[in-house]
């Protein structure tokens, strides 16, 4: 079966016409402008034994931690660091609360995802993905940011960088 959009209230209707043991919702939540309806909407059509599947922001702690300490050792400002952690765990910390206010029982799997870099020019275009807010004080520092890249973390010729990525699983009863 082939759903429509999930944004339409009526491709809900439809869906909701019978109920689903399993739910998987992987990479898609970024793509909706309203998380806590489709949310209630997967619920609601939730088999009362049936497990639903999703992922959203992700804290992605492990690599904060990597690049906060990176920042910190070259020598700059990580105040913009510290507070994009914040921001990521207060989205994260909302989206729990939506699916505790749905699920009974609600658990949190993180998976491995570890990328290798070859480059300092790789590893400041990831840099520059995870805090694309502070790009200008980025770019400005590049120089010696793609510096210490070179000469500490590409020594033996690539680095690789631990990560996790956050999944939930979520049951509506408590057992
Ligand atoms: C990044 S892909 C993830 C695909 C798959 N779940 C996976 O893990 O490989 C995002 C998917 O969301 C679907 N999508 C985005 N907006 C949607 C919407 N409003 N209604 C239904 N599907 C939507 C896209 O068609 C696409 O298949």
């Amino acid at each position: 079966m082939i759903f429509s959009n999930l944004e339409k209230e009526e491709t809900w209707e439809s869906i909701a016409q019978k109920k689903y043991s399993k739910i998987i919702a992987h990479y898609l939540l970024s793509y909706l402008n309203d998380e806590g309806s489709f949310i209630r909407n997967v619920a609601n059509v939730l088999a009362p034994d049936g497990m639903f599947s999703v992922n959203h922001y992700g804290e992605a702690k492990k690599e904060y931690d990597f690049w906060e300490k990176i920042i910190k050792d070259i020598g700059l400002d990580v105040s913009f660091a510290l507070k994009k952690r914040a921001e990521r765990k207060e989205m994260d910390d909302d989206f729990e609360k939506i699916l505790s206010e749905h699920f009974g029982k609600v658990e949190k799997v993180l998976l491995p995802c570890p990328l290798t870099f070859d480059t300092a020019e790789e590893l400041f275009d990831r840099l520059l993905r995870k805090y694309p807010e502070s790009r200008k004080y980025l770019e400005d520092n590049k120089r010696v940011i793609e510096d210490y890249f070179d000469n500490n973390l590409l020594k033996d010729g690539s680095i690789t960088v631990d990560m996790d990525s956050t999944f939930y699983h979520c049951y509506k009863s408590e057992d």
